[in-house]
C-alpha cells in the first residue's frame, strides 16, 4: 500500500488530500509506475482520470460505474485478483493498492509492505491510515527529506514491511 499521511493520520477531507505536496506527486509516480493500482471509486473520481503509466482497477459497488482506461472490480478480491493478472501482463513485481481509507482498512490484513509519505503536519480532515499494528509490521526503512519547492511540509519516506 502507498499512502501519504498527516502525523495525526489523516489521510484527506473532503474527498482530497489536505495538503499541497508536490515532491509527494513525484514520490508516488516512481512508486506506482509501471504497476496495477487499486483504488477506491471515491480516490478514483477525486483523482478524474487513469494515472499515465499504470492501470487503474477501481472498486465499486455501483454496477453502473464506467469511466474511459480503467478496469473496474466489485469487490477487493476480484481487484487484487484482476490487478495480479495484470501485474504478470506487464511485468510488474507488485500490485498497489492507493487508497482512500476503506481500502486502506480492507487490504492492511492482506498487504505485505507499507510505502508512507510521513508528512511533517497534523491537518484537519475526515480520512484516516489504519494505524499498523508494532506485532504485524516493522518499519525497515525510513529517509528524511526536506520540504520542497511547491510542499507545505517536510517529510519522511517510510517502508514497513510485515513481520
Ligand atoms: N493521502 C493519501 O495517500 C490518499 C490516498 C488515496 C486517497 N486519499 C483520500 O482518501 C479520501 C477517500 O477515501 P474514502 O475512504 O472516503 O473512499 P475510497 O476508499 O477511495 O472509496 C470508497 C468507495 O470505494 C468502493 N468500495 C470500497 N470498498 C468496497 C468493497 N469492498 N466492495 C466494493 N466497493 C467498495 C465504494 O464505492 P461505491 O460507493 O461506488 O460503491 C466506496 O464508496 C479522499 O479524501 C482522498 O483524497 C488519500
Amino acid at each position: 500500500m502507498v499512502a501519504a499521511r498527516g502525523r495525526n493520520g489523516v489521510i484527506g477531507a473532503g474527498n482530497a488530500m489536505p495538503w499541497r505536496m508536490r515532491s509527494d506527486l513525484a514520490h508516488f509516480k516512481a512508486a506506482t509506475l509501471g504497476k496495477p493500482l487499486v483504488m477506491g471509486r471515491k480516490t478514483y473520481e477525486s483523482i478524474g482520470r487513469p494515472l499515465p503509466g499504470r492501470r487503474t482497477i477501481v472498486v465499486t459497488r455501483d454496477p453502473g460505474f464506467a469511466a474511459a482506461g480503467v478496469e473496474v472490480a466489485r469487490d477487493l478480491p476480484a481487484a487484487l485478483a484482476l490487478a495480479q493478472a495484470l501485474a504478470a501482463d506487464m511485468g510488474a513485481d507488485a500490485v498497489i493498492v492507493a487508497g482512500g481509507a476503506t481500502l486502506y482498512a480492507q487490504a492492511m490484513p492482506l498487504a505485505d509492505r507499507l510505502v508512507l509519505t510521513e508528512l511533517d503536519l497534523a491537518p484537519v480532515g475526515d480520512t484516516w491510515f489504519p494505524t499498523p499494528d508494532p506485532a504485524d509490521w516493522v518499519e525497515v526503512s525510513r529517509e528524511p527529506r526536506p520540504r520542497g519547492e511547491g510542499d507545505d511540509a517536510s517529510y519522511d519516506i517510510v517502508v514497513m514491511a510485515r513481520r
